[in-house]
């Protein structure tokens, strides 16, 4: 099993993201893109987050997709390459590819190189049949299928555990048509999303007890100190996050414990006490509000799956 890596040169990839840090930390409300959360450090807690009993989301997700599995493969048919975006290290990802008739390909698509590997081996041992053709890319740029899977299958893409919850409005409109785009006019998008909730049940899901996604958000703080040079001092930030009813939304932030100045490389930034870098948008979706921006995308809804609780949803689109 070859990786095929669309993405830049590491040398290049550093210089975008510090660029992108660079940004981020020159807002007034100063920002970190959540996808730097996930180097191979952060996708182990976030595998640690999903294990949480307040963490809700992947546990209903998995429930949800083994009840209707023999629906679901229907929805996504024979022959098919299952385009995955982000990860695929995870019993959805499995079940799926169990129950799935004839697949022409499996194609995970991850930032993460390193946990990209991995996971593509161990998905390749198990499914001896299947070709595995892991791609290292950023998904929310252009990137290629390679042509080791048939050009004339048909593409799903599988978008699950409300990843797309990280984008705000019109980014996450923007990342729907670019799937459609991919899948073409005769494919479709297997797409999981976080319903809105009980505020109770949603805080606790980003504020757990035993402190795992603290971790995970202060990572993001490591990973820029290792790999940009940075000065961040992990005792000075803590984690909060705090739901915005207006864009019905979780916010994640670091709160700087104090005033204090932190280097990038060669830049500045200064900290209030209590000021807060804004590090991910986590939105809750109504079935309505998500059919809506899914329209703005030029998508129908063809297929809803929801648990018992309308905790969560799994969606089948298609192109208008
Ligand atoms: C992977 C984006 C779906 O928003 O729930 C978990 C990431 N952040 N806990 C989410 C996350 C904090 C997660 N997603």
């Amino acid at each position: 099993m070859t990786i095929a890596t669309t993405s830049p040169e590491t040398a290049t990839a550093l210089n975008t993201m510090l660029d992108d840090v660079v940004t981020g930390l020159s807002q007034s409300q100063k920002t970190l893109p959540s996808k730097y959360f996930y180097d191979e450090h952060g996708s182990k807690l976030f595998d640690d987050i999903c294990e949480l009993d307040e963490y809700y989301v992947t546990r209903t997700e998995s429930a949800l997709m083994q009840t209707h599995v023999v629906e679901i493969a229907a929805a996504v048919g024979p022959e098919a390459i299952l385009v995955e975006y982000g990860s695929g290290s995870s019993q959805k990802t499995r079940l799926l590819l169990e129950h799935l008739d004839r697949p022409a390909g499996y194609v995970p698509v991850d930032i993460s190189s390193e946990y990209l590997a991995k996971t593509g081996r161990a998905l390749q041992a198990e499914f001896p049949h299947i070709n595995v053709v892991p791609v290292a890319a950023d998904f929310t740029e252009v990137f290629g299928v390679p042509n080791s899977v048939p050009v004339s299958a048909r593409k799903v893409i599988y978008f699950p555990g409300s990843t797309i919850g990280n984008f705000r409005r019109p980014d996450a409109i923007e990342l729907l048509s670019r799937m459609s785009g991919v899948a073409g006019s005769s494919g479709g998008i297997l797409i999981g999303v976080d319903l809105d909730k009980n505020r109770d049940v949603l805080h606790n899901a980003y504020n757990d007890s035993s402190g795992v996604t603290a971790e995970f958000n202060l990572n993001v703080l490591r990973r820029i100190n290792r790999e940009l040079g940075g000065s961040f001092d992990l005792t000075g930030f803590r984690h909060n996050a705090i739901f915005n009813p207006s864009d019905a939304c979780i916010e994640m932030h670091l709160v700087s414990t104090r005033r204090q100045t932190v280097n990038v490389c060669k830049y500045v930034f200064e900290f209030e006490e209590n000021e807060t870098i804004l590090t991910e948008y986590s939105h809750k979706y109504t079935l309505d509000s998500f059919r809506q921006i899914a329209e703005e995308a030029r998508l129908s809804v063809k297929n809803t799956w929801t648990d018992a609780n309308d905790m969560f949803a799994v969606l089948y689109l298609e192109a208008d």
